[in-house]
């Protein structure tokens, strides 16, 4: 579970520093749309490498949700008194948190490649290019509202999710540690959250042209 939500970390980290290419202009944000379906040209062949990181994706979702249910069983199993006594405290509503902000950021993940990947489902007019279609989307402000919900649920999920892989990769050895451990869980989510979030805002300002 630790390793497959590093990983994708890792992604949104990347993810997150292209969509900010749209600050730059249209121009350049097409231009890096374009560059993700042929890096390692002529090396590999086109999307090549896109397609490894939606395989390695994938299968770490697949990984991440066998987790989840496995652990979720044991958390059951653990349960003394099964129908007397319900679990109680941060624990338990953390444990609840993770799993229903788990579901609804696979809902959205979903919603998001309907939308900016297939261009099955759009928001507001269709647009030809990747810079048309999230402009115009953001133009919106029920589109916005529908991202910011899903980016505050991926921060909820990081906050407590880049915790929880410290203590199973053991980081925890000291109060202190354990401190630094939320203080950077706090930042990371942070970062993520404030970072998707610059250029629906931008565009719904009006500062993207
Ligand atoms: C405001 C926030 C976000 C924006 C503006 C955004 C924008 C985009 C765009 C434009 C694409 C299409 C790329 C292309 O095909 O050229 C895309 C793809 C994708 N995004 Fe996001 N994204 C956001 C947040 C997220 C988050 C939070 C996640 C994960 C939880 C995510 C996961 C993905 C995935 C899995 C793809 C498909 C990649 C592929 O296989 O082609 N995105 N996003």
């Amino acid at each position: 579970m630790a390793l497959t939500g590093l990983f994708f970390l890792f992604y949104l980290l990347v993810h997150m520093y292209g969509n900010l290419m749209i600050l730059m202009g249209p121009e350049a944000f097409d231009e890096y749309a374009h560059h993700i379906r042929t890096i390692g040209e002529p090396m590999v062949p086109e999307k090549g490498v896109l397609w490894v990181m939606r395989i390695g994706l994938l299968a770490s979702l697949v990984l991440h949700v066998w987790a989840a249910v496995t652990l979720w069983r044991r958390a059951g199993q653990a349960r003394t008194n099964r129908y007397v006594m319900k679990r109680k405290g941060y624990g338990n509503f953390y444990a609840k948190a993770m799993r229903w902000g788990g579901l609804a950021i696979l809902l959205f993940v979903v919603f998001h490649i309907l939308h900016l990947t297939t261009h099955t489902i759009s928001i507001g007019e269709p647009q030809p290019t990747p810079s048309q279609r999230v402009v115009e989307s953001f133009s919106q402000w029920w589109g916005v509202l529908i991202y910011v919900v899903a980016m505050v649920a991926v921060g909820l999920h990081l906050l407590h999710g880049i915790w929880g892989a410290a203590m199973t990769l053991g980081l925890n050895t000291s109060l202190k540690r354990a401190e630094q451990i939320r203080f950077v869980s706090i930042l990371v989510a942070t970062i993520i959250v404030v970072g998707f979030l610059i250029p629906p805002f931008a565009i719904l300002l009006g500062l993207v042209p």
